[in-house]
């Protein structure tokens, strides 16, 4: 068997002598281990620049070292992931990584589970298990959190996820799980309803963060000036994006009266730059006044649903960090709202001033307006078929089709350049 262990532990720790061990043990079964230690892999962060699937379809072309890991990734028989966790979910450096698993699938949609994913790249993929070192303040919330995004995740990512468990698990019936070939993945989690948020009143001014890998470019920025709007007062925006910058975005928190944290849908979590930041955000929990705190996740899939498991962790995160929640505003089609005339967006525009005009009234994010705003939330299980007919139309895939034309590689968007096991 051919197992690839993604290593994200940041700093050498009892950890790596952990995954060590599972290394050997494997090895001795006559497995052949590629054991990668993120830290020592020179990733680059995802920008969100759709170039793996329109300008190199396959691989990610400003990364060697992500086309190393993803040629190891899809070759395997199993991956591991594997991360202390850091701030009530994995590290930075795994989720960076994972970000730059897209090439590794296609831009194409099809229904699957009656939710919109997209195509395989591959003709196979490798069965996904997770290992995660705790915290101190771990607890069995936050592996069920954890878990559930994983296996979303390994959904995705056109496989399953076959165990999640702690680093106190003894090596040998780690060991024993990855070998076991005939076993069933983990069964999938359903989807959490919507959370509740809090009010807060007097609010003077709001702090935005913009979580896009993309910058000021891109779709999260947009929704967070309408939400900014609709509120009336003084604002200011950060840009995550520039992680250079960390420790005046982590003063900008603290300074602020009200938080709203906007970012895309990145493998069913948030993007990596989005993760450097929560984890810099350590040093503030259990201290006092930290601000309220309000999140906006928009995904690239049509349905709300997707972003659900991430809107978990961030009620999860306000807590940790002791800040009152205001609430997540979810919403499918996220990519679209950029490049869209300003009338196609009007009910996203006007559901965000309006929400925004609510805070500055003292006001719960509306649940109706939330809801409105998040439609829809799954499809109708009947109309599957239709669904699937109409991803069959060319006008389903016109956008990435589009790119590919352009940039004169449409008949390659099928390759698969780190093919061996075919
Ligand atoms: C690396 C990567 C991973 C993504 N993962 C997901 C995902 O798991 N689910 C989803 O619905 N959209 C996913 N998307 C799509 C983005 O959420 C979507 O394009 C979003 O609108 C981008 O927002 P931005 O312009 O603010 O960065 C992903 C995009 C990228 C680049």
């Amino acid at each position: 068997m051919k197992i690839t262990i993604l290593n994200g532990n940041p700093q050498e720790s009892s950890f790596d002598a952990y995954l060590n061990e599972i290394q050997d043990q494997l090895e001795d079964k006559g497995s052949q281990v590629t054991h990668i230690l993120l830290r020592e892999l020179p990733l680059k962060y995802c920008t969100g620049c759709w170039g793996c699937w329109v300008k190199t379809p396959g691989k990610c072309q400003a990364d060697n070292a992500s086309q190393e890991m993803d040629e190891a990734v899809i070759n395997a028989d199993f991956v591991l992931w594997a991360a202390p966790m850091k701030m009530g979910y994995p590290s930075e450096l795994l989720k960076m990584a994972m970000d730059k698993h897209l090439p590794l699938i296609h831009p194409y949609m099809e229904v699957d589970q009656f939710e919109a994913h997209h195509l395989k790249r591959y003709v196979r993929y490798p069965r996904l298990g997770l290992v995660v070192e705790k915290e101190a303040s771990t607890d069995d919330h936050d592996l069920q959190i954890t878990t559930q995004m994983f296996q979303r995740t390994a959904l995705n990512f056109k496989s399953g996820l076959y165990f999640s468990l702690t680093s106190e698990t003894p090596v040998s019936e780690l060991v024993e799980r990855i070998m076991e070939q005939s076993a069933k993945p983990l069964a999938l989690p359903t989807t959490p309803q919507p959370t509740k948020g809090t009010a807060v009143t007097s609010v003077e001014s709001i702090t935005l963060f913009n979580g896009s890998p993309r910058g000021e470019r891109g779709n999260s920025a947009i929704f967070l000036q309408k939400l900014a709007e609709g509120f009336g007062g003084e604002s200011k925006m950060v840009n995550l994006v520039n992680i250079n910058a960390t420790p005046e975005h982590v003063q900008a928190f603290r300074e602020a009266k009200a938080v709203w944290l906007a970012f895309p849908l990145y493998t069913d979590s948030m993007p990596g730059v989005v993760k450097h930041f929560i984890e810099a955000l350590e040093p503030l929990v259990g201290q006092k006044g930290n601000p309220p705190i309000g999140f906006i996740v928009q995904s690239g899939f049509p349905e709300g649903l997707h972003s659900r498991f991430v809107e978990r962790y961030l009620e999860k995160l306000a807590d940790r960090l002791g800040s009152a929640y205001l609430g997540t505003i979810v919403k499918g089609n996220g990519e679209g709202v950029r490049i869209m005339p300003e009338n196609m967006n009007k009910k996203l525009f006007d559901g965000l001033l309006s929400l925004g005009n609510g805070l500055a009234q003292g006001e719960t994010l509306n649940a109706s307006t939330l809801a409105s705003i998040a439609k829809p939330e799954s499809f109708p299980k009947v109309l599957a078929p239709v669904f699937k007919l109409f991803l069959k139309l060319p006008i389903a895939h016109s956008y990435f089709d589009g790119m590919l034309k352009k940039n004169g590689v449409y008949e390659k968007r099928f390759d698969r350049p780190f093919v061996k096991q075919e």
